[in-house]
Formats: structure tokens, C-alpha cells, sequence
């Protein structure tokens, strides 16, 4: 979702800015802007589309060693070039990029600035008039911009610019994510580090509603009431080619194509040194005293936890419900006595799930985020952090961070067996290193995999992904996927539900891609195929060795069968980007998604 940069320096800010904005773009975007100053003026370009269509329109002379850039993501007014950032004021005096939302914009629009003409839809025109509103009152920018902040109600990352003042970029956050980059004789601000990582790795967190001075040589943060906040900075672990597709067509590709070397990081980062699983054993007390585990998480990461509940119920011995976060935080059920909320997600900012850990925090609960971006706010606020180590994930539809979101979700629910004398019966450790073969295996049948999206999906209107226990979280995953980027609509079913209401659906050659990868439910799953194929279905059925019959489409290489859902789907991942990808479709940006969704 909207990303912000910033820069201030001796180079020319322009490059600097679009190349930055680029490396946002996986967020998620509708149109794009930059503002730049030079000793004269500010100059403002803006293109609704993408980053090229920007770098198209913005003149090539354009100097200035100052400037913000901004890609958005609809909420406020439809995409257009009037609702795109930066916005100024009337007098062009002050120039803004926000990401996030306010929510009372409408009442101090109509308190301070009736008079104003407004040329946006957007809540950003009304802060940045705002600043000049104080600022004509005789407040000096920094006043201004600390009195609006006081006023607004909601979640912003802001970047000012003022056409008076060369030496400054105003910056503040409230819930929504914003950093400051450190370099030598620069500095810079962004979304996130991966934005400004080939300027600079070092970087400084803000807190909430903190007022931040950005200059060439320094930076300078405070809080609401004037006083001086020290904070150091730290150095972020991306390595510059995670932000690079490498020899990938796509990151989407890359990022399936990352999942062994991602599961060897983690089965490694959670090792102690005797080389048995561990982690920190604040985490293992809390897991151990909660009478049930609350799982809350959006989209994939959802999918994520309802897998890991069977771990944490079948080995950990915790009751556990997994919720979409939207839902909870308005319709919260009855809870237990010692609740833990495990919170799951990828970027560890949507703004649905950090919805509910702010209710659940109040509420006094302990907290865990499962995350693969330290330093996000879900993890800032939660009690603890689990890792994911996936490496950063870029293309929109989430591939290796469900797989490392279950294998954390199975190494915490080992650990805490294992601290509880539960016998769980299975070596895990041994476990994921076969399921990390498994998944090479996958990735090298890419090919394989390409052919069933051709047989089965070229044409297709509509898809069914069915599986039962296991695999029917995984088909609801697998159906997330292809219709995120190819636009196909597709269902994920519970194979025994399919005939309550939806076969009706089932026309002649509508595909129905089925999972058969557990034994207890291997006859019954395959009596569902016979009842789809009887009303017309093409079926296709990806089983595991050892359960495989004559017919199948594909069999994955035998895993244990509670971990089967990190290795079948591979195969539904490849299957999507491939059906996609012959659809001539942006894999990597699919229309109207966003990659992080920081509004609620
Ligand atoms: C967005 C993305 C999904 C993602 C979901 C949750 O909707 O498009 O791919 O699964 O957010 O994101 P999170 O970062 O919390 O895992």
C-alpha cells in the first residue's frame, strides 16, 4: 500500500527518489509523485499508473537536491492525477506526501480552513493546508507542522517540504510505517528499508506522533512537547540483491524458487547449539500458561494459521482458534481465561490485525507476532517476536512466507511439547530438512507444473481447489492464490462441502483441482472427484507417494503427513504464476492489491 521517500543531499534528489519508488511499487499502487526543490522553487510531477509512466512525464531537468516521493493506493478519491502525491497548499508554499488515513479530516477541514478551496478528494490536501494555515498564522514550519500533528486522529507516515526552506524535510508517523536513513553527507526516509537499502543500510525507527527534522547532516527527532529523543540507529539485514528480480522474470518466481533456502534458514536460526530446537523460553512460558491460543492474521497468513493449529492442538496441546483479523476486532468472541493472540504476518503491518493486538493489548493479553519483517509495528507491540527469515518478499501474492510462517508455527508447537514432556511422535528437525527436499523437488517439475496450468486453466472462467483436513486449508490457499493474479475466480472447498450448494457450479470442463496428500481421508477425498467428474468437472489430483493412484496429475515426494501442506503447495503457487503468466497478466502486481495493507 502507499509507500513514501525522501532525500536530502548533494546528489540530484530525482533519481535517487524514482529509483526508490520503484522498489516500493511491490506494495502496491494506482499512481506515483515526486516533488523536488531546487535554490528556486519546488516542482511537482505526478502520473497516475506506473513509476515508468512517471519517469516519463517528469522533465530530465529537473535538479534539486531535496525531495519526497510517494506511490498510492486509492482510499480517499478515485486514482486520478488531482488525488495523487505530493499535494500543496494554495500558496505552494508547503508541499506533503502521507500514507495512511485520517479520520478527521472532514471536521478540521470545516473547524480551520472552510474558506479553502480544496483541488483533491484526498485527506492529505487538508493537513498540508493545514500547515499553512498555522504557518500564516505566524508560526514558524516546524510550529506549524507540530501543532497539525497534535490535531490529527487516525494513522499517517507524512513527508514535508517547505519552498522556503532548503535544508529540511518534516517528517512523523502515527500507526503507519515510515523510517529515516542515515548516509554519509545524506539522508533519507522510507517506507521501508528496502526502498533506500542500495543508499544506505543504516536506519533509524520513529515513534509515534514524534516530530522529525531531516537534514543533510543530521537528524533531529522530538516528541510532541519540544524535548530532544536520542535513538540509535541500526543496520537493517537486507542484502541489496533482495530488492533485484536476478535472473527471475518475476519475484513471484523468485520468491517460490527461495523456499528451500528459506526453510534451511530457519530450521538453522531455531537450532541452539547442541542442534536441537529452541527459542526463547519467555515465548514457550507464555504458550505453556495460556488456556487457549487465540491465532489472528489476514489473507495467506491466515491460511498460515489454520495450518499451524493443528500443530499447536495435536503436539502443543493448546486449544487454539485461528480468526481473520477484520472479523475479530469487531465481533470479538467469548474469550478464555488466559488467552495468548498470536498474531501472523508477513509485512507486520496490516492495519486489521494491529487493529486487534491494540484491543488485545488493552485488554491486558500477552501477545506474539509472527512476522518477517523485524522492527514492524506488529512486533514492536507485541509482547515477543518469532522471525520468519524468509528474506524479504516482494511480489504481491505471498509464497515463502506461508511456508515459513508454518514451519515457525510447527517449531513453536514442538518446542512447547517438548518443554510440556508431550510426546508428539514425530522428529521434526529431520522432519523439515526431508520437507526442504521435497519442495527442491517441486521447484525443478516447474515444468510439470506449467503444463497443468496449460491443460487445465488457459481458458478457464472459473476454478475448485478440494481437499479434506489438511489439505483443505491448503486448497483455500491454493484458490488465494490463482485468483489473486489471474484473476480467475476460484474457490477453495472442504471436499465433503462441495456437494452442500456449490456443485452446482460444476459445468462441463470447469477444473477442479483436488488435494489427496492424507491417508484417513484418501478414499472420501477421491469419492469427491467422482462426484464433480459425474456433473462434467475436469479433474486434476496432486497426491503424495505412498497415497498416489493410477490417473494422477502430479505426486509429491512423501513428507510426513502433518507437513504436507509446506510441499503441496509448491505446487499450487507454480500452477497460479503460470496460469497467470500465459494470461499475459502482471504477476507481480495484480490490479487492485496491495502488498501491505496499512488501512483498516
Ligand atoms: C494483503 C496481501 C496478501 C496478504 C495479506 C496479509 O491483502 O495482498 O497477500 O496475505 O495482505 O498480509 P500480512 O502482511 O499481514 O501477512
Amino acid at each position: 500500500m502507499c509507500g513514501i521517500v525522501g532525500y536530502i543531499g548533494y546528489e540530484k534528489a530525482k533519481e535517487i527518489l524514482l529509483n526508490g519508488l520503484e522498489k516500493l511499487e511491490y506494495r502496491g499502487y494506482d499512481s506515483a509523485g515526486i516533488a523536488t526543490r531546487d535554490d528556486n522553487d519546488v516542482t511537482v510531477t505526478k502520473a497516475k499508473g506506473r513509476i515508468a509512466e512517471l519517469r516519463k512525464t517528469s522533465d530530465n531537468d529537473i535538479d534539486g537536491q531535496v525531495g519526497i516521493g510517494h506511490t498510492r493506493w486509492a482510499t480517499h478519491g478515485v486514482p486520478s492525477y488531482e488525488n495523487s502525491h505530493p499535494h500543496q497548499s494554495t500558496s505552494e508554499r508547503f508541499t506533503l506526501v502521507h500514507n495512511g488515513v485520517i479520520e478527521n479530516y472532514e471536521e478540521l477541514r470545516d473547524t480551520y480552513i472552510p474558506e479553502v478551496t480544496l483541488v483533491s478528494d484526498t485527506d492529505t490536501e487538508v493537513i498540508v493546508q493545514l500547515v499553512e494555515y498555522f504557518a500564516n498564522q505566524g508560526m514558524n514550519t516546524e510550529e506549524a507542522f507540530t501543532k497539525v500533528i497534535s490535531l490529527l486522529h487516525g494513522s499517517y507516515a507524512l513527508g514535508l517540504l517547505d519552498s522556503e526552506d532548503n535544508d529540511t524535510i518534516y517528517v512523523a508517523k502515527n500507526k503507519s510505517p515510515l523510517l529515516v536513513g542515515i548516509g554519509d553527507n545524506f539522508n533519507v526516509i522510507a517506507s521501508d528499508a528496502l526502498a533506500m537499502i542500495q543508499v544506505t543500510s543504516e536506519y533509524k525507527e520513529l515513534k509515534d506522533q514524534e516530530i522529525v527534522l531531516v537534514q543533510r547532516d543530521k537528524v533531529t527527532i522530538k516528541d510532541l512537547a519540544g524535548n530532544i529523543v536520542e535513538r540509535d540507529s541500526y543496520t537493517a539485514e537486507i542484502d541489496a540483491s533482495d530488492a533485484e528480480k536476478g535472473v527471475y522474470d518475476h519475484y513471484m518466481l523468485k520468491e517460490i524458487h527461495e523456499q528451500p533456502a528459506a526453510m534451511r534458514r530457519i530450521i538453522q536460526a531455531y537450532q541452539d547449539e547442541q542442534g536441537n530446537l529452541s527459542m526463547d523460553s519467555n515465548i514457550i512460558e507464555d504458550v505453556k500458561k495460556a488456556d487457549r491460543i487465540y491465532i489472528i492474521a489476514a489473507g495467506t497468513s491466515y491460511h498460515a494459521g489454520l495450518v499451524g493449529k493443528e500443530y499447536l492442538e495435536k503436539w502443543a496441546g493448546v486449544p487454539t482458534e485461528v480468526h481473520v483479523s477484520s472479523e475479530f476486532v469487531y465481533n470479538m468472541p467469548l474469550l478464555s481465561e488466559r488467552p495468548l493472540f498470536i498474531y501472523i504476518s508477513q509485512s507486520g503491518e496490516t492495519a486489521d490485525s494491529r487493529a486487534v493486538l491494540v484491543e488485545t493489548t488493552k485488554l491486558g493479553h500477552r501477545s506474539l507476532t509472527i512476522t518477517n519483517v523485524a522492527g514492524s509495528t506488529l512486533s514492536r507491540e507485541a509482547d515477543h517476536t518469532l522471525l520468519l527469515h524468509a528474506g524479504p518478499e516482494i511480489a504481491v501474492a505471498s509464497t515463502k512466507a506461508y511456508t515459513a510462517q508454518i514451519a515457525v508455527l510447527a517449531i513453536l508447537a514442538q518446542v512447547v511439547a517438548e518443554a510440556r514432556g508431550r510426546e508428539t511422535g514425530v522428529d521434526l528437525l529431520p522432519e523439515l530438512a526431508k520437507v526442504t527436499a521435497a519442495i527442491e523437488t517441486i521447484v525443478d517439475d516447474a515444468p510439470k507444473m506449467e503444463q497443468i496450468a496449460k491443460d487445465f486453466l488457459e481458458t478457464a472462467r472459473n476454478a475448485f481447489f478440494i481437499g479434506r483436513a489438511l489439505d483443505y486449508h491448503v486448497s483455500l490457499e491454493g484458490a488465494l492464490k490463482l485468483k489473486e493474479i489471474s484473476y480467475i475466480q476460484a474457490e477453495g472447498f472442504a471436499g465433503g462441502e462441495l456437494k452442500h450448494g456449490t456443485i452446482a457450479l460444476i459445468e462441463d470442463g470447469t477444473p477442479v483441482i483436488a488435494l489427496a496428500t492424507q491417508s484417513h481421508v484418501n478414499l472420501s477425498i477421491r469419492g469427491n472427484v467422482n462426484e464433480v467428474v459425474a456433473r462434467g468437472a475436469r479433474p486434476s489430483i496432486i497426491s503424495m507417494e505412498g497415497l498416489e493412484k493410477e490417473g494422477d496429475t502430479y505426486v509429491i515426494p512423501h513428507v510426513h503427513e502433518l507437513l504436507t501442506p509446506l510441499v503441496s503447495v509448491i505446487t499450487l503457487q507454480l500452477i497460479s504464476y503460470y496460469a497467470a503468466l500465459h494470461r499475459d497478466l502482471d504477476v507481480d502486481k495484480p490490479r487492485n492489491l496491495a502488498k501491505s495493507v496499512t488501512v483498516e
